[in-house]
C-alpha cells in the first residue's frame, strides 16, 4: 500500500455530530447588526397593534433616530395613480408626487428598490428638502400590487448600499406581513 493510500484510510471518520449553530448575528457586518436590531425593535413596537397610521408612524420614528446621517424617513402611499404623503419624521415634505415621477414615483413604477447616490443627477428628482443629498426609496407590496414606498433622504453623498436596500426591505416586509396578519 502506498503512503498516500495509508494516509487516507487512517484519517478519522467525518463527525456525526452537527458542530454547534453560530449565531445569525454572527457573520453579519456592523451595518447587517444595526438592521438586524431594528428588525427585532421593530417586531416588538408591532406586536399586538394593527393600526396601520400607528405602526407607519413609529415604523418612520424608529428609521429615522436609528440610522446615521438621515434627514427624511416616510412613507408614501398609491392612492389613484398619485402617491400621497404619509407618516414621515423630518422637514414638512410635498404631499402629492405623481405616479413615475421623482425617485419615489420611479421606484413606485418599477416595483423596485432605487438607490440614488447623488440625488442632484437624478433626472426629475423632487427636492422636498434642499439638505438631501442621496437617497433610497423601498416600494412596499400587496402580492404583486405595489401600495407606496418608502423613502430616507441623506444630507450625505453616496449614504445608501446594498446593505441599507437589504436591511430596508426586510423591515417593510415585516411591517406588511404582520399589517396583513401573514405572521400570525
Ligand atoms: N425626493 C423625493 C420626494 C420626496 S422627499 O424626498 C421627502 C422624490 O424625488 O421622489
Amino acid at each position: 500500500m502506498s503512503s498516500k493510500a495509508a494516509k487516507k484510510k487512517t484519517r478519522a471518520p467525518k463527525a456525526s455530530k452537527k458542530p454547534a449553530k453560530k449565531p445569525a448575528s454572527s457573520n453579519k457586518s456592523p451595518k447587517g447588526l444595526v438592521y438586524a436590531r431594528l428588525v427585532a425593535e421593530l417586531r416588538s413596537l408591532l406586536k399586538g397593534e394593527y393600526d396601520f397610521i400607528a405602526n407607519t408612524a413609529n415604523f418612520s420614528a424608529l428609521v429615522y433616530n436609528s440610522l446615521s446621517d438621515v434627514n427624511w424617513a416616510g412613507f408614501y402611499f398609491l392612492k389613484d395613480e398619485e402617491l400621497v404623503l404619509g407618516p414621515f419624521q423630518g422637514r414638512p415634505a410635498c404631499v402629492r408626487i405623481p405616479f413615475g415621477k421623482g425617485v419615489c414615483g420611479f421606484a413606485a413604477k418599477q416595483g423596485e428598490t432605487v438607490i440614488v447616490p447623488n440625488v442632484h443627477e437624478f433626472p426629475g428628482h423632487i427636492a422636498c428638502d434642499t439638505a438631501s443629498n442621496s437617497e433610497i426609496v423601498i416600494p412596499l407590496f400587496d402580492g404583486e400590487r405595489v401600495l407606496g414606498v418608502f423613502d430616507v433622504d441623506s444630507p450625505t453623498l453616496k449614504r445608501f448600499d446594498d446593505q441599507d436596500a437589504e436591511g430596508l426591505n426586510e423591515l417593510v416586509t415585516v411591517l406588511v406581513a404582520h399589517e396583513e396578519r401573514l405572521d400570525q
